[in-house]
């Protein structure tokens, strides 16, 4: 098990639609371990692999007591609207709020690849969302109006105008986020 680096906004595999995992073998566990000690030093509620520089469909979530590995996760119903305000550990300190289904049904396959569903409502279909879009490429900016986003988009530009890299080490010191 290892800390990973993360990808911040700017970095090509957050665009990068994630592939399949054929087999969940050791090499994922051991990845999946790695991915939930990263998001927990990171103190997020969620995580995706292209996140962590790794462009195959699986990521992790703890919210709401919901503490789940998915694999190759796909939402097969969702139901309701709700706004809650989102972040995201590859765009830290940028919040703004989004609109998204209330209540998912997941289906995916856990660490051991075997398939489970899971119904949920609130922060952790919330999480759940945002992570699966991760895996498609999508940011939750890509959510917000037009406007927003530009907003958002061009503090964040300023605010990184001198960096030199889109690799951020994770620090257990680090400011909490989402
Ligand atoms: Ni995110």
């Amino acid at each position: 098990m290892a800390r990973l680096p993360l990808h911040l906004l700017g970095s090509p595999v957050l665009r990068q639609r994630s592939e399949e995992v054929a087999k969940v073998d050791d090499d994922v566990r051991a990845f999946v371990d790695s991915m939930f000690e990263t998001m927990d030093a990171a103190q997020g509620v969620g995580l995706a692999a292209n996140q962590v520089g790794v462009a195959r469909r699986v990521a992790v979530i703890d919210a709401d007591g919901h503490r789940i590995a998915m694999i190759n996760p796909r939402i097969v119903s969702a139901e309701g609207r709700a706004t809650a305000e989102e972040g995201c550990l590859s765009i830290p300190e940028v919040f703004a709020d989004v609109t998204r289904p209330e209540r998912v049904v997941l289906e995916a396959l856990d660490a051991d690849g075997t398939p489970y569903r899971l119904e949920v409502g609130a922060l952790a279909a919330r999480a759940i969302q945002h992570e699966i879009d991760h895996l498609d490429g999508i940011l939750f900016l890509d959510h917000l109006g037009p406007i927003k986003r530009k907003m958002l988009l061009a503090r964040w530009k300023k605010d990184h105008r001198n960096d030199t890299t889109y690799i951020k080490e994770v620090t257990p010191a680090a400011a909490p986020s989402d």
